[in-house]
């Protein structure tokens, strides 16, 4: 059976009782007014379904099959179909009403903002297409992109993808080894990246993690520097040009490369079980469909909202619903580069009510902290703008979702906790606001995807038992393949329990079949929502010179959800103390990034291992949390 779960099993329990009914309001303005009947009619046809979702979009060329399975588990969808990511994100919005919207809002923590209408974000979007096929890049090459939460990091993406060249975002909390490492497993030509950022009023010099990170890629050919805060860096003239000359007269048309249905539109690096990250890829054709169906019904968008995702444009989130989504959708983006409490604990609320915010969608973790000031500070802004609140990342314990509803949403607006990963591209289990909720709950399946909770031989979990969450049938923006690994996909995915694709997470489904995720059953953690492996940790650690061994396991955090505590062998003849405590968490930090933060080291002279020699993480876990150690006969 999966591990122990991490929840507070009674307050879950309680939980699962009440439910909280949508109002009339909200059902007279959804999309979708009638949850089991449209659950219902979806599963009867999940293809067709799916297919009629399709038609939301642009086609150069119609498919010929919906859902192709002679090669499963490399599934394909529309088969047949010309289409593009951007042209529908983008380009089939000029010459309509939406041209004159604004596409995206910015503001960064200082308080500067700027704002690009579609028509000006396509012109601009275009000049960087031709400045890009200008040095070379085509359809099928690498581009990557180390870059802050600003608009040029939007237009990076959606230039590739008009080219036709899959863009491959590293999210600017990772380091030069990271950066290196997923730059020369995609070989990518380019690499887009900005002089610095601010958090909390200091500056990152991002330049000088990207130079470090170029030193080390033979690949890269261009690096295009965004000024985004005016920082003093290197500049290398030969390799590097600032963006505002890359484009500067170049013309606002660009032709967008019709793109087979299958073509792959970008890579997306994520930790996995080992210490190598894994590139999930998604295409043209099904990621958007996906994206959109499940951005309008989830978040009931009409065409005239202001959508805000605290995500970093680094993780899918970021892809799904700050870039793709909303812009699929017609509506306006909010990208917010800063801290959520600088200059004060109310500056997300100031955001939100600002420039009336209708939908916000951000993380647990966010919430947790927001909590931690008293509600006291959403207290201060009325908001009347909000309509939906969205939660993602990790599991909402009831408590923060209660204090979201109460506090954020005045008791008015759905909190919906969409379940999904890198791997599924867009919402998997998640509420529709006409759906009665429950706190802490990610709700059912949403319409056209099939799920269950089963035992390692796939047989069905009884109800409120724990289980593996796995998906049963097939859905667009699923993931294609691992780039350059396709035994890695297979294995991963669709090895571990037959016929489904495998999560990773355990959950359990209560009698009236809502689903209560519990956490990772594998050895991936999620600190503060963000994606780490446990086994890259370890490695960072290793690679310092004082270092035999390290086991790392996730422990509970009240606010990040869980923190990483690494146990310790050092070398013969070095001496524990504290500041070597401290020398390693800042090796680990350099090695991986600022996103690696070790909350707790302890010095050990023994791992559990197993007699093949693999750290038994579980035992360490149990130990710490002062849990039964379970099943320890492959304990040596
Ligand atoms: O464990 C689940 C957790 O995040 C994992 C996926 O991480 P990543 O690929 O980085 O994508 C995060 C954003 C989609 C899942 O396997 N997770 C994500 N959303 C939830 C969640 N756990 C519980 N509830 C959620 N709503």
């Amino acid at each position: 059976m999966p591990k122990q779960s991490q929840r507070d099993l009674t307050e879950v329990l309680l939980s699962s009782q009440k439910l909280y009914k949508p109002s009339k309001e909200i059902i007279k303005e959804a999309n979708v007014r009638d949850y089991d009947k449209i659950l219902k009619q979806a599963a009867r046809d999940p293809e067709k379904f799916w297919a009629e979702a399709a038609l939301d979009l642009h086609w150069f060329k119609p498919w010929t099959k919906i859902l192709d399975k002679s090669k499963k588990p490399f599934y394909k969808w529309f088969t047949g179909a010309k289409c593009n990511l951007a042209y529908n994100a983008l380009d089939r919005h000029i010459g309509t009403d939406i041209e004159k919207k604004t596409a995206i809002i910015w503001e960064d923590e200082t308080g500067k903002t700027r704002k690009y209408t579609y028509l000006e974000l396509y012109q601009e979007v275009n000049k960087l297409v031709n400045g890009l096929r200008g040095i070379g890049v085509k359809k099928g090459d690498r581009v990557a992109v180390y870059m802050p939460n600003i608009p040029e990091i939007a237009m990076a993406m959606l230039a590739c993808a008009k080219i036709g060249a899959m863009h491959s975002v590293v999210y600017a909390g990772f380091s030069a080894t990271a950066l290196a490492d997923r730059i020369n497993d995609a070989k990518a030509k380019v690499l887009f990246t900005a002089d610095g950022s601010f958090r909390r009023g200091k500056v990152i010099n991002l330049k000088d993690i990207a130079d470090d990170a170029v030193k080390q890629c033979k690949s890269i050919k261009k690096v295009i520097v965004v000024k985004n805060n005016n920082e003093k860096i290197n500049f290398n003239p030969k390799l590097e040009t600032w963006y505002d000359d890359f484009v500067k007269g170049q013309s606002m048309e660009a032709k967008c490369a019709q793109m087979d249905s299958e073509d792959p539109a970008f890579v997306l690096y994520t930790s996995g079980t080992t210490s190598k990250p894994k590139g999930v890829v998604h295409v043209h054709g099904g990621y958007p469909v996906g994206v959109l169906r499940t951005i309008k019904w989830v978040f009931d968008l009409k065409g005239d909202e202001i959508f805000w995702c605290t995500a970093d444009p680094g993780w899918i989130t970021g892809h799904s619903y700050i870039i793709y989504g909303p812009l699929l959708a017609g509506v306006t983006t909010l990208m917010y580069e800063g801290m959520p409490d600088i200059p004060q604990p109310d500056r997300i609320w100031q955001v939100v009510e600002k420039y009336k915010v209708n939908v916000l969608y951000t993380a647990p973790t966010l919430i947790r902290a927001m909590m931690k000031y008293g509600p006291e500070w959403p207290a201060k802004h009325a908001m009347p703008s909000l309509k939906i609140l969205g939660s993602v990342g990790e599991p909402i314990n009831p408590e923060a979702w209660k204090w979201y509803y109460k506090y954020v949403g005045k008791n008015r607006c759905p909190v919906m906790d969409t379940w999904w990963q890198t791997e599924t591209g867009s919402h998997m289990i998640t509420p529709l606001p006409c759906a009665p909720l429950k706190a802490g709950s990610a709700c059912k399946p949403f319409p056209g995807i099939i799920a269950d909770v089963v035992d390692k031989k796939g047989k069905k979990a009884p109800t409120g038992k724990g289980g593996y969450l796995v998906i049963k049938n097939q859905w667009p923006s699923m993931i294609r393949t691992i780039f350059n690994n396709p035994e890695r996909f297979i294995k991963t995915y669709w090895k571990e329990i037959k016929g489904v694709y495998f999560t990773g997470d355990i959950a359990f489904k209560d009698k009236d079949g809502y689903y209560w995720i519990q956490g990772r059953s594998d050895d991936v953690l999620k600190i503060a929502g963000h994606r780490l492996g446990t086994a890259e940790v370890e490695s960072a650690f290793v690679s310092h010179k004082a270092v035999v061994e390290a086991g790392v396991i996730g422990v509970p955090d009240p606010v990040k959800g869980e923190v990483i505590k690494a146990f310790v062998i050092l070398k013969q003849g070095i001496t524990a103390s504290d500041e070597l405590k401290q020398e390693l968490k800042t090796h680990v930090r350099t090695t991986l990034g600022p996103v690696a933060v070790i909350k707790d080291i302890a010095f050990v002279e023994k791992l559990p291992k197993t007699r093949s020699g693999k750290i038994m993480r579980r035992v360490l876990k149990a130990q710490e949390l002062g849990l039964p150690l379970g099943d320890t006969s492959s304990l040596v």
